[in-house]
């Protein structure tokens, strides 16, 4: 990592996406704090006790034309990017039983976790090009692994959140491929899950859990930093050597 390395963090204006954005500011990144709500997005950069340099920039990973104009934003004042965290991410179906589920709802969680990230990805890869060490961290969840899900009594299988373990196994799959895709251009793509942060996501569920920030984007943070050709296609867990199984 240079001390100019460019970021951008989808969903940074709270939870896991805002400890991201400061800790990467910390270690001396541009990193510009991609929100889809305007105040919100300015009170979090106004809100944070670092010295580093953040930018706020409107974005909502659902709108096409709000992702070209961040994009065009950093293009213009950064004329690369060096990191990519697609954090932004959504659970839409609390308290609704698996033979509940309707396709709208498998739609709304969708349209974030999994069109958001590629309407997102697919903008940045020319501006990840210009970089001499992209890198693409994707915030996925155990609850989308296929080897916890496959286990008869895993706790993910019985939660039975089925837009949401669909829509990071879905995001899981958009890892490997772009990892590939992406390997000729030394751009890293890897999926992380933070392990379970009681944060403002599956608000209404069981959030137990002693894991604080900090816990949570300690592998992200390490993915985003990763030297040059360290690893591609890969999903680490909360510890950084540790992967969940796909
Ligand atoms: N917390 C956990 O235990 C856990 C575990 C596994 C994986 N994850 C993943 O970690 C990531 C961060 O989650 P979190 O726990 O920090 O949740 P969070 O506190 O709910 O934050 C989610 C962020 O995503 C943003 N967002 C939602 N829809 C968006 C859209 N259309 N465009 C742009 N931003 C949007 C939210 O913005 P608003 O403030 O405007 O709503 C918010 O900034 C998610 O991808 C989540 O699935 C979390």
């Amino acid at each position: 990592m240079t001390t100019a390395d460019i970021a951008l963090v989808t969903g940074g204006n709270k939870g896991l996406g805002l400890e991201i954005v400061r800790q990467l500011a910390e270690r001396g990144m541009r990193v510009y704090l991609g929100a889809r709500d305007e105040t919100r997005g300015r009170e979090a950069v106004a809100g944070l006790t670092t010295s580093g340099d953040v930018r706020f920039v409107q974005l909502d990973v659902t709108d096409r034309e709000s992702v070209r104009a961040a994009v065009a934003l950093i293009d213009a004042e950064s004329g690369r990017l060096d990191v990519l965290v697609n954090n932004a991410g959504i659970s839409s179906e609390v308290g609704t039983a698996v033979p509940d589920i309707t396709a709208d709802q498998m739609r709304a969680t969708f349209e974030v976790n999994v069109f958001g990230v590629v309407t997102v990805t697919s903008a940045c890869i020319p501006l990840l090009r210009k970089s001499a060490n992209g890198r693409i961290v994707n915030m996925a969840s155990r609850l989308g692994s296929l080897t916890a899900l496959s286990a008869p009594d895993s706790r993910q299988r019985k939660l039975g959140a089925l837009t949401y373990s669909s829509s990071k196994a879905a995001l899981n799959v958009l890892t490997l491929l772009y990892s590939e895709a992406l390997r000729a251009d030394g751009i890293q793509v890897n999926s992380v899950t933070p392990g379970r942060v009681d944060t403002g996501i599956g608000a209404g569920t069981d959030r137990s859990t002693d894991r604080t920030l900090a816990d949570g984007v300690r592998t992200p943070i390490h993915l985003a930093t990763l030297p040059p050709q360290t690893m591609t296609g890969e999903f680490r867990g909360s510890g950084i050597d540790e992967s969940p199984g796909w």
